[in-house]
């Protein structure tokens, strides 16, 4: 068996790390399968690695239909690799997830018999609720399958992604949003201007990027275009003007940009050109203002993050709350410090990408926040420093990438003996080696835990725990 040979009549298990799902040969070898599978479905696929104790495989056919199965909302939902869930019921989709995690955490029984584990929270908003999507374009050229599409919006097609899935709805953001993509869409199409091709680094039209806030429901546009396009016919001022006359049917829209990209890599921005409005768009989150600029981190799904942040200052111990001194690390542009520091002494936000710290600044002065501290620096670096100030941190916030904490961060944070400590997760994996640790190290127990859905039809968990001696 090799590479791109068709394993046929294969029975999808269950999920594992990285959404993928599992399932095992009659002679025992694993297989991972990607796509848009469904527990119980019975599936063809293809080879795309082979290894010698695992076989990965991207789904081609789907045999037998699991009974979990509904019909897809979405009509490119095979090609896309967008919302690949979509085909399970939301309550079903939670209860996977809510397994997952707990199968992760299981072999920690060892440090702690019973963890009390609470119910996993559904996303408020299971449809459009992004607050940014990136629209590629690019073609979609395959002799296999007989296509030939010289203008496409959309998305990368999975497992092949230097081709571009078309897409005229995108289920993930709002009407409006889809509304301004649409009309965006035809004017390029309309203009006659080619598409960018990755391979020759040619055409013009690259990225489409559409932030909308959902409480405030400001609205910015980028649009990205490659600026060695060459022809005589070509005017970027009928470009400004097609994209300003939008104003006035969207009122909604703040701030538009254009993006001149050169970029050799398939990213979406490039030197800015702010063409209308205002540089950044306001979101509000739990009563406070962030500004997001088209570099910013924000969370991506409004309402979820304001749920997510809610529990993290819910498993707050309150009653100290107001003499601590409490440390947002991996921080962002300090959102989740943010909430906390009406309610505490002082907030040390720690974040080693400068924009967002900077952004973080901003948005505390906007606010009207004085007491909370911006340290642009890693985490094991700021811990190793901060351990010898003698400050005494009393409430740990800790809410590191997919990777989980450095190892090297991990032995300090015990050393400020905490009261207690809060870790976010978005991987139930890293989560699980991360707590072995503290649980290994230390008196800490794990005082509760719940998953939060922040992102509905696709694998992602977020975990939030909360660590007491
Ligand atoms: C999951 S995000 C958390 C963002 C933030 N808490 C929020 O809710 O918006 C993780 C953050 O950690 C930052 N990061 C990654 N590795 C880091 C490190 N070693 N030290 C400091 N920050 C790091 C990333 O830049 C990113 O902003």
């Amino acid at each position: 068996m090799k590479k791109n040979d068709v394993i046929e009549n294969l029975t999808v298990e269950k999920l594992v790390f990285g959404g993928k799902w599992f399932t095992r040969m009659e002679d025992g070898k694993v297989i991972f399968i990607t796509g848009g599978a469904v527990p119980g479905s019975v599936v063809n696929v293809r080879i795309i690695k082979k290894k010698s104790w695992f076989i990965e495989g991207q789904i081609i056919e789907t045999v037998k239909k699991s009974p979990l199965e509904k019909e897809a909302n979405c009509d490119i939902f095979w090609l896309c690799g967008g919302c690949k869930w979509q085909t399970i019921d939301y309550a079903k989709q939670l209860e996977i997830k809510d397994a997952q995690v707990k199968e992760s955490l299981f072999h920690l029984a060892k440090y702690q018999e019973n963890i009390n584990i609470e119910a996993i929270e559904a996303s408020p908003v299971i449809w459009g609720y992004r607050n940014k999507i990136e629209f590629s374009f690019g073609k979609f050229i395959s002799d296999k399958l007989w296509v030939r599409e010289d203008f496409n919006v959309g998305f990368h097609k999975q497992a092949e992604f230097s081709k571009i899935v078309d897409c005229s709805y995108c289920h993930l953001i709002d009407t409006e949003s889809n509304a301004v993509f649409k009309k965006i869409k035809e004017f390029a199409q309309k203009s006659w201007l080619p598409v960018y091709d990755q391979m020759r680094q040619s055409g013009f039209f690259r990225h489409l990027i559409i932030r909308k806030a959902h409480f405030t429901n400001e609205m910015m546009l980028i649009l990205g275009y490659n600026p060695k396009y060459d022809n005589w016919n070509f005017d970027l001022d009928s470009i400004k003007k097609f994209l300003l006359t939008l104003t006035k049917d969207f009122a909604e829209i703040k701030s538009i940009y254009l993006t001149s990209n050169a970029n050799l890599a398939d990213v979406a921005l490039g030197d800015l050109e702010l063409i209308y409005g205002n540089p950044v768009i306001v979101e509000e989150l739990l009563g406070l203002k962030f500004e997001i600029s088209p570099k910013s981190f924000f969370q991506t799904n409004s309402t979820g993050a304001e749920k997510l942040y809610s529990i993290v200052l819910d498993y707050a111990d309150k009653e100290h709350l107001k003499d601590s001194t409490v440390l947002d690390l991996y921080a962002g542009t300090g959102t989740i410090g943010m909430t906390f520091a009406p309610f505490a002494k002082e907030v040390y936000s720690v974040e080693m990408v400068s924009d967002a710290s900077k952004d973080g600044e901003k948005n505390a002065i906007l606010n009207n926040i004085t007491n909370m501290h911006f340290v642009n620096a890693k985490v094991e670096d700021f811990l190793k420093d901060f351990t010898q100030t003698g400050i005494k941190a009393d409430l740990l916030i800790i809410d590191p990438p997919r990777a989980g904490m450095h190892p090297s961060a991990l032995p300090n944070i015990l050393k400020f003996d905490a009261a207690q400590m809060i870790y976010v997760s978005c991987n139930p994996a890293t989560l699980a080696r991360d707590l072995e640790f503290i649980l290994a190290n230390s008196q800490y127990k794990i005082e509760k835990l719940k998953a939060k859905d922040m992102f509905p039809h696709t694998h992602h968990i977020e975990t939030v725990v909360s660590l007491k001696k």
